[in-house]
């Protein structure tokens, strides 16, 4: 990978300018002192590694699985030169809990906000990463994710001034699910007649390591049945060992990638101490273990002011749905202990799966840091998205309002920004769903459409978003759904149990200090409510985080501001019909 840094400059335009300008190039100056440049340039390939220690094809960046770490400070400009190197397939990566101000053409959701990169070819993402936070990056097209694309990409506060947690040091896990399906495979069966459910997940990785076949806790045989794992020297499914120093804090930043999986994280014998969520500071809170969903992420403090001359096992297992996935492992290290010495108690027991009171009781533990920006008081426009899986001729489907959703040929982004009637349809999808409906039972009738339409709101109003939950197409079961919305962080007003009731459960809403994020939880047969202002022109998708679900048309576009779209480059819109158009104008 090669990796330059050049600090921007702009001393050798200031002689050239006239003495008016001095005043104001001196503002930016001190403004952007320190703000960077950070390029990269990547290549995408499959690569056969063993993330729990039986080999599959695994997605690559630079040869690395999981991708590079990125590593700025807030305000840095992040220049990625991707090269697709899959010989079959498109390719575009998404940042995700990057905002993309005034680049809506870099968020990098295939269909919606540029076209795949073909293989062979090299798309230029260039953003501005303004504020501090633990995000991650993904592939966003066909179930990339599953494959393995993904990365960690933490912003530190901008040099010069000073984070205001306090921490002696700091370790970064990203969490992820793992199949010994490939994910080809896995598309084909969710997309077929009767559909092939993927099942759980073989194992769950800590930064791309898991193991499938061992465990490192199996000295105590009533927690596993499995062998105690050994490893040789650079073994890809070897865990990565914390070393902490004791009675120091350190910060962990957690993010989850799952493609299905809800994790529990624990550290046994250590508090918690949660301190931001999708990079915004919470009011902190102390905990023993916490649940992340797809597409959080969490910064936790933790002391080290346990015996130190033991380990400790850091355990993830997986909530939220039956598992049948071994609980991941990972040691916590005291140097003044041998790091091959394994702990002398069994890991920590990941909550009941079913537990969905603990799991909202966690949930409801955030509020944003005092000095935080509160929601406006009021809505202007308001959605009430009802989530089913439904049956369009046989295939199963989830469905928002009664479509689901198929990204059309050509990106969104293309087509608002160039007016391109044909793009999609242009009708917008249900704002509700009939209050009648019954959330408790399967849908009384489950055939439903296929759709392409988007929400449009106008610029700068205050929008509220009520995802309801509601019972799968058969039995009796209704599941978490993680929503996550582009472009924005949003304000999350609350919970609730059974049917949203309109001018009722209003009255419930946390106004003072709700938590800003770009994922909220929707639980088995409840609804959520979120609140965001659309000062971000552009198209935006807001989706349930589970690659699956999403692969089924679980999501939904919403587009803003559309006659303050910047540029966008001519290549991230060569496909479908700004392909024709932008030939056509650029032959003029
Ligand atoms: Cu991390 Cu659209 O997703
Ligand atoms: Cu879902």
């Amino acid at each position: 990978m090669s990796y330059d840094e050049h600090t921007s400059s702009s001393f050798t335009y200031i002689s050239q300018m006239g003495v008016w300008w001095i005043v104001l190039v001196v503002a930016v100056l001190t403004h952007t002192a320190s703000a960077a440049v950070r390029e990269y340039h990547w290549e995408v390939e499959y690569k056969y590694w063993s993330p729990d220690c039986k080999e599959g094809a695994v997605m690559t960046v630079n040869g690395e699985f999981p991708g590079p770490t990125i590593k700025a400070f807030a305000g840095d400009t992040i220049v990625v030169n991707l090269t697709n190197k899959l010989t079959t397939e498109g390719l575009v990566i998404h940042w995700h809990g990057i905002r993309q101000f005034g680049s809506p053409w870099a968020d990098g959701a295939a269909g919606v906000t540029q076209c795949a990169i073909n293989p062979g070819e090299t798309f230029t993402y260039n953003f501005t990463v303004e504020k501090p936070g633990t995000h991650f990056y993904h592939g966003h097209y066909g179930m990339q994710r599953s494959a393995g694309l993904y990365g960690s990409l933490i912003v530190d506060v901008a040099k010069g001034k000073s984070e205001r947690l306090r921490y002696d040091g700091e370790f970064n896990l990203l969490l992820s699910d793992w199949w010994h399906e490939a994910i080809p495979s896995q598309e084909l069966g969710l997309s077929s007649k009767p559909m092939r459910w993927i099942g759980e997940a073989q194992s769950i990785l800590i930064n791309g390591r898991g193991q499938f076949n061992c465990s490192l806790a199996a000295q105590f045989s009533n927690n596993t049945s499995l062998p105690m794992c050994t490893f040789k020297e650079g073994d890809q499914c070897a865990p990565q060992i914390l070393h902490v120093e004791p009675n120091k804090t350190y910060r962990i930043r957690l993010s989850s990638t799952t493609a299905l999986a809800s994790l529990n994280l624990a550290v046994q014998g250590h508090k918690l101490v949660v301190v931001e969520a999708d990079g915004n500071y919470i009011t902190p809170f102390t905990t023993d273990d916490i649940d992340i969903y797809s597409g959080e992420s969490y910064s936790v403090l933790l002391t080290t002011d346990q015996d130190p001359s033991h380990n400790y096992y850091i355990s993830v297992g997986v909530r939220g749905r039956k598992p049948n996935t071994t609980q991941a492992l990972t040691i916590l290290n005291y140097v003044t202990a041998p790091a091959s010495k394994l702990p002398s108690s069994p890991p920590p027991v990941t909550p009941r799966w079913d537990d969905f009171e603990r799991s909202k009781n966690f949930s409801k533990k955030i509020f944003s840091a005092m000095g935080s920006p509160s929601p406006p008081k009021k809505y202007r426009k308001r959605l009430i998205l009802l989530n089913t899986q439904n049956l369009i001729d046989g295939y199963t489907k989830w469905a928002i309002n009664n479509v689901s959703l198929v990204t059309p040929a050509t990106p969104y982004l293309g087509s608002v920004k160039y007016n391109l009637k044909l793009g999609f349809n242009r009708k917008s999808p249900p704002r509700s769903y009939r209050m009648d409906y019954d959330i408790m039972n399967p849908p009384p009738f489950p055939n439903t459409t296929t759709g392409n339409g988007i929400y449009v709101f106008p610029f700068n109003v205050t929008v509220d978003v009520i995802i309801q939950n509601a019972n799968v197409l058969k039995g009796i079961v209704s599941e978490i759904h993680p929503w996550h919305l582009h472009g924005h962080d949003f304000w999350v007003l609350g919970y609730g149990d059974g049917k949203f009731k309109p001018g009722i459960d209003e009255k419930t809403y946390n106004l003072k200090n709700p938590p800003l994020r770009n994922t909220a939880i929707l639980y088995p047969y409840g609804w959520t409510a979120i609140r965001f202002v659309t000062d971000n022109p552009g198209v935006w998708f807001f989706h349930c985080h589970i690659e699956p679900h999403l692969h089924m048309g679980m999501g939904v576009v919403f587009a803003e501001g559309l006659n303050r779209i910047g540029k966008v480059p001519d290549e991230a819109l060569g496909c479908g019909l700004t392909k024709q158009f932008l030939m056509n104008r650029n032959r003029n």
